[in-house]
């Protein structure tokens, strides 16, 4: 397929686009990121690329699901790097927006759930995923997709955005998409390139522990061994869940059980 990558810079240069799309009778997929773009972001790509017309990434590293500023600091960010990746996979648009244009009410309206958002990540991380579900809607207003793709890799995520569509009535497919792993088993992740030698090798260590492991409180313990920080490891929704920080990079992972 030869086509070239759009990029916009804004909103509002991807609404002209959209209803030339329209027109045409066209489905949009739509692929939500942070950007520093890996295999696992690009799986999401080729599948939208599979089941629907025209495929929209949008890359916005998203202040409000940070809960610690060093970590949005700290945060890769490439963007010449994302559209060279997104323009091999055949990507067709790249919306880029603005922090300007995403919270123009700072903030003020957001969206909360008060069940699956407040256990493990969530209780971890108060308000990340207020942040996370708040500009997904916004992003969803603005892109407008008729399917929307997400990584198992952050399966509470996951739920809460397909929670959020039905709730709200929202006229888009939330599709789950299965983890992409490094060969070792470590789920890939932007952060992952934060890791020095040692680290990267315990890391790999921590997704085994997880796969392996007889039940959640023998993953806990293998990983104590190991003198691996364990924030929690839990079984629920049929999955095994866990968030470790090694190296000071925190690092989330889940399996079926
Ligand atoms: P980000 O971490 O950039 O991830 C974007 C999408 O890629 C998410 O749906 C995530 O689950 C998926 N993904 C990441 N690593 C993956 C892997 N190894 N295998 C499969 N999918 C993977 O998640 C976010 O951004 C943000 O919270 C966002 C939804 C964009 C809202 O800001």
């Amino acid at each position: 397929m030869s086509h070239t990558l759009v990029t916009c810079a804004s909103a509002d240069e991807w609404r002209e686009h959209l209803s030339q799309l329209r027109e045409e009778s066209l489905t949009v997929g739509f692929v939500p990121t942070m950007g520093a773009l890996h295999e696992g972001h690009l799986s999401l790509v080729r599948r939208s690329l599979a089941e629907t017309d025209r495929t929209v990434v949008s890359v916005f590293v998203n202040p409000t699901q940070f809960n610690d500023p060093e970590d949005l600091d700290s945060y890769p960010r490439d963007l010449e790097a994302d559209r060279r990746l997104l323009e091999e996979v055949g990507a067709h648009f790249l919306v880029v927006p603005s922090e300007q244009e995403i919270y123009r009410d700072e903030y003020r309206y957001r969206v909360t759930e008060s069940e699956v958002s407040r256990v493990l990540e969530g209780a971890q991380r108060p308000g990340h995923f207020d942040g996370v579900m708040t500009v997904v809607l916004r992003l969803f207003g603005i892109v407008r997709p008729d399917r929307a793709f997400f990584g198992e890799k952050d399966y509470q995520q996951l739920l809460l955005v397909g929670g959020m569509g039905e709730a709200f009535g929202l006229d888009v497919e939330v599709v789950g998409c299965p983890t992409v792993r490094e060969e070792d088993g470590l789920a890939m992740s932007s952060r992952n390139r934060l890791l020095n030698v040692a680290d990267r090798w315990l890391a790999s260590e921590w997704a085994r522990l997880l796969r392996e492991g007889s039940s959640a409180e023998a993953v806990r313990a293998g990983l104590a061994d190991r003198g691996i920080e364990v924030e929690y490891v839990e079984d629920r929704w049929g999955r095994r869940l866990g968030a470790v920080v090694i190296g000071g990079v925190r690092l989330i992972d889940n399996v079926p059980l």
